[in-house]
């Protein structure tokens, strides 16, 4: 029973600070620069498509956002950007708008 209550409180610091890094990574979040990475992949780099998947209007926010919004409710047909949208919530939308608009 000694032993037991050395090596307990240990363990609990130890649970604690697996469970806080967690927390205070979905607090902030990825950012805008790191979601977009994934766009790249079929936008292009820097979302400059030169294919037949549309470029990322660079330095427009807003319409990144609605387009974005309208896929994500179905309000705006598409082959794989509803599927995609959803993945994002609005905040996160907002921060890669963001972040392409920043793009000189
Ligand atoms: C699997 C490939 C793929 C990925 C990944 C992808 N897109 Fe798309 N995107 C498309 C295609 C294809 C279209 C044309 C609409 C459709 O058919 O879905 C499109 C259309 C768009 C449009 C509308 C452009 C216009 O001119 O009307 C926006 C905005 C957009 N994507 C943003 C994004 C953002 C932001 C991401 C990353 C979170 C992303 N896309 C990731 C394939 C992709």
């Amino acid at each position: 029973m000694r032993a037991l209550r050395v090596i307990v409180p240990p363990l609990a610091v130890l649970g604690a600070t697996l469970f806080a890094a967690p927390a205070a990574l979905a607090q902030d979040g990825p950012s805008g620069q790191a979601m977009v990475q994934t766009c790249y992949v079929c936008h292009g780099p820097d979302g400059r498509s030169a294919g037949p998947v549309p470029a990322l209007m660079r330095g427009q926010k807003e319409f990144v956002v609605r387009q974005m919004l309208d896929f994500k409710a179905d309000r705006r047909p598409a082959t794989i950007m509803n599927r995609v949208a959803k993945g994002y919530s609005d905040e996160q939308i907002a921060a890669i708008a963001d972040y392409l608009a920043s793009l000189k």
